[in-house]
C-alpha cells in the first residue's frame, strides 16, 4: 500500500473541507481524483505531501505517517501543487540544480541533465521560467516533482490550460512515468481520466461518493437505461408512454425518440414488440451507455 488515509478530517475554521475520508492508493496504482471547485481535493493532497495538517484521522505515505515521520513522507512523494508555483526569475537549470540540491540528490548536474532531457525540456533549458510557455513552465514542475526519483507522485490538475498537443504529451509523459510509480492527479477532464488512470475517486462537498475502476464506474451511476429509437412512421408520444417500463419519452429529431427506462426490465424488448404489433418499422434501436461525466454529474449534483 502506497497512500492509506483513514477517516481524516479538515476544518478551515467552522468549515469542514474533508470529512471523514478513507481510501488506499495500491503501490504502482495510477489514481484520478474528481470532483466539483471547492470539493477538497487540493486539501487533501496538501495534507498528503505534508503542507498542511490535518484536523484528525490518518494518513501513512510508504508506510511513513505524515504527522510524525514527515521528512520520510517527503522524500517518498513528488508534489506537483495546483498552479504550479515556481521562481519566474530563475534560470530552469539554476532552479532544477536548486531543488535536486534540497533533495540532497548526489551528482545534481547529471541528474538534472537527465530531467531535462526525459521532460523534453532541452530546448528550453537556456530560458529564465518566467519566459516559458504554460506547457514548459508545466514540464518544469514535473520536472522538479520527479528530481528525487520518489516512489509517489501527487498530481494537482497537471493538465491544466494546455493546448490540445501539449496536452497529448505531458498525458503520455505521466503515463510512461506511471508505469514505475504510485501516482495520484486530480483533474477536471474526463477525458484524462479514462485516458490514464486505473481508478477513479470522486468526492463531493468533503465526502468521498465514488472509488471504483474507471469502466465500474459507469455501472454504479444509475439503474436508469437510455435508449434511442428510430422509427420508420411518425408516431405520439403517448403510444410510446404507454410501453411497459418506459419512464420518459422525447423527441430527438424526425422519427427519433430518446426513452428512459426504469431500470427494471429491458424496455427494448418491449418497444420491439410493441413496433410490431403496431406494425411500425424501427430502423435504430440502442441502448446508451453511461459517460464518466454523466456519473460525475449525478454523484455531484447539490
Ligand atoms: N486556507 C484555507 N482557508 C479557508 N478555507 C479554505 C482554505 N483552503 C481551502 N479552503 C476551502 O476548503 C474547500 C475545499 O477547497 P479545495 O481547494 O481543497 O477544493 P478543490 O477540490 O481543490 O477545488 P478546485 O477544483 O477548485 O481546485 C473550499 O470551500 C475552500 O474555500
Ligand atoms: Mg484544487
Amino acid at each position: 500500500m502506497s497512500i492509506e488515509v483513514k477517516n481524516v478530517n479538515k476544518l478551515y475554521g467552522s468549515q469542514k473541507a474533508l470529512d471523514n475520508v478513507s481510501f488506499s492508493v495500491n503501490t504502482g496504482e495510477v489514481v484520478g481524483f474528481l470532483g466539483p471547485n471547492g470539493a477538497g481535493k487540493s486539501t487533501l493532497m496538501k495534507i498528503i505531501t505534508c503542507y498542511i495538517p490535518q484536523s484528525s484521522g490518518s494518513v501513512n505515505v510508504c508506510g511513513f505517517d505524515v504527522e510524525t515521520q514527515s521528512i520520510d513522507v517527503r522524500k517518498n512523494v513528488g508534489y506537483l501543487p495546483e498552479n504550479n508555483p515556481l521562481y519566474y526569475d530563475m534560470y530552469v537549470k539554476e532552479y532544477l540544480e536548486f531543488i535536486a540540491g534540497i533533495h540532497k540528490v548526489p551528482q545534481i548536474k547529471q541528474r538534472v541533465a537527465e530531467m531535462i532531457e526525459t521532460i523534453g525540456l532541452s530546448v528550453e533549458q537556456k530560458k529564465k521560467i518566467g519566459q516559458l510557455s504554460k506547457g514548459y513552465k508545466q514540464r518544469v514542475g514535473l520536472a522538479q516533482a520527479l528530481l528525487h526519483n520518489p516512489q509517489v507522485l501527487i498530481l494537482d490538475e497537471p493538465t491544466t490550460g494546455l493546448d490540445p498537443n501539449q496536452l497529448a504529451e505531458i498525458r503520455a509523459l505521466i503515463k510512461r512515468i506511471g508505469a514505475t510509480k504510485t501516482i495520484m492527479l486530480s483533474t477536471h477532464i474526463m477525458q484524462e481520466v479514462e485516458a490514464i488512470c486505473d481508478r477513479v475517486i470522486i468526492i463531493n462537498n468533503g465526502k468521498i461518493v465514488a472509488n471504483a475502476k474507471a469502466s465500474d464506474l459507469k455501472k454504479i451511476a444509475s439503474n436508469k437505461e437510455i435508449i434511442t429509437i428510430e422509427f420508420a412512421e411518425s408516431l405520439e408520444a403517448q403510444q410510446l408512454q404507454k410501453v411497459k417500463g418506459v419512464l420518459k419519452v422525447s423527441l430527438l429529431a424526425n422519427n427519433t425518440w430518446e426513452i428512459e427506462g426504469d431500470g427494471q426490465s429491458d424496455v427494448r424488448n418491449n418497444l420491439f414488440h410493441f413496433a410490431v404489433e403496431n406494425k411500425l418499422s424501427v430502423l435504430t434501436l440502442r441502448k446508451e451507455t453511461q459517460s464518466i461525466e454523466d456519473v460525475f454529474k449525478e454523484l455531484t449534483k447539490q
